[in-house]
């Protein structure tokens, strides 16, 4: 069986994260969401894995190489435009070619893996396979209508209620799938998309198959949900410090401190990953919160954040929470008068004050 993971769109939910960063690139606990796509992929024996990519595909390429240290061979395809989902799909048949295959949303995590997905498919092998798991807000998904455990109906975000069931980011198809992104029209978004796709299998006497997700699933798309992933995978994170702790410091709970981090006269209470060569100093940093590498944190108190590599940030006022912040951003306490916020914000920027 191949593998297709997308990693192609525009992350407009993310800006302006997503304006110099792949959202696929997003680090969860320090990892982006991606890697644990692609290390689930290979972890169930499927290592002939196509990458989709778009306007990102430089970055993207140049983090996953030749997919080699994941235990795949990763090929790239390209997307001219993000076209939809099941475009993604159609220009990646000449790759895909009689195989069946799995196709998994590059910002999308599932807890479990998809191991026993991919067994169930090669051992009871259908036209389709999807996953569902139940969500309190259906209409920002593509859900499936079920009558006795069998699909009836898809409909990509409804605006009426039909169904909680959302389809999870991971999809198994044989070739049959190629008649139907082909025979599908662009939706009101003017998007191809995979969810009329499969309508199209069912309205066409094909088989489509349920199967109920039960650990933990999250779309990153937007901020609430990659902070909502962070604390789900922090949750499971190792306790071990590989840095140096100063005897006026206290690391409690689970805290992984990468090697080279410094943590001086500070308190972390975990659960907390930091990245190779952080200081952390008089300050305090608290539960589910992920700091990347090469970071200065000083005279902060933060917890429940992202910081991405290379951020400074020495003194704020307050204490910041819920928040993501890209790569070398510089945060610092003013030292002169008048005492007044000043900014340098990129375009969509968001801050909320106290
Ligand atoms: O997360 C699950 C949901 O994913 C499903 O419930 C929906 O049915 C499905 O349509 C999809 O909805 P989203 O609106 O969240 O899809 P998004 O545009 O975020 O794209 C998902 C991934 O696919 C993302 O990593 C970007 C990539 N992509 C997207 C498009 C539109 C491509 O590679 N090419 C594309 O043309």
């Amino acid at each position: 069986m191949r593998g297709l993971v997308l990693s192609g769109g525009k992350g407009t939910r993310l800006r302006p994260i997503t304006f110099t960063s792949a959202k696929q690139l997003l680090p969860i606990a320090n990892k982006p969401v991606l890697f644990y796509c692609l290390e689930q992929l290979a972890e169930a024996g499927v290592t002939d894995v196509g990458i989709v990519v778009g306007e990102t595909k430089a970055e993207i390429r140049e983090a996953v190489g030749d997919g080699s240290r994941f235990g795949i061979k990763a090929t790239y395809i390209e997307q001219d435009s993000p076209a939809g989902l099941a475009h993604a799909v159609m220009v990646s048949e000449h790759f895909l070619k009689d195989d069946p295959f799995i196709m998994v949303l590059g910002d999308n995590l599932l807890r479990d893996g998809v191991i026993s997905i991919v067994r169930e498919f090669h051992d009871k092998p259908t036209n389709c396979q999807i996953l569902l798991t139940k969500v309190k807000n259906p209409n920002q998904f593509g859900v499936a209508e079920l009558r006795d455990g069998k699909v009836i109906r898809l409909v990509e975000k409804p605006k009426e209620f039909i169904s909680d069931l959302a389809l999870v980011g991971v999809y198994l198809f044989d070739r049959n799938v190629f008649k139907a992104v082909k025979a599908i029209k662009p939706s009101l978004r003017g998007e191809l998309e995979i969810t009329d796709a499969i309508q199209w299998l069912l309205t066409n006497g094909y088989t489509v198959r349920p199967h109920l997700v039960t650990g933990w699933w999250k779309d990153t798309g937007r901020l609430e949900d990659i902070l909502e992933a962070n604390r789900m995978v922090l949750d499971g994170i190792e306790d071990k410090h590989l840095g140096k702790i100063d005897e006026r410091s206290r690391v409690e709970f689970k805290v992984f401190l990468a090697e080279g981090t410094i943590v001086e006269n500070s308190v972390i209470r975990g659960p907390v990953a930091v990245g190779p060569g952080t200081r952390i100093v008089d300050s305090f940093v608290g539960p589910f919160t992920s700091i990347a590498g090469g970071c200065t944190i000083k005279g902060v108190e933060v917890e429940h954040s992202i910081i991405l590599e290379g951020c400074k940030i020495e003194g704020a006022g307050a204490r910041i929470i819920d928040s993501l912040m890209g790569r070398n951003v510089v945060i610092r306490q003013g030292d002169g008068q008048p005492r007044a916020y000043q900014f340098m914000l990129g375009d969509y920027s968001g801050i909320t004050l106290p």
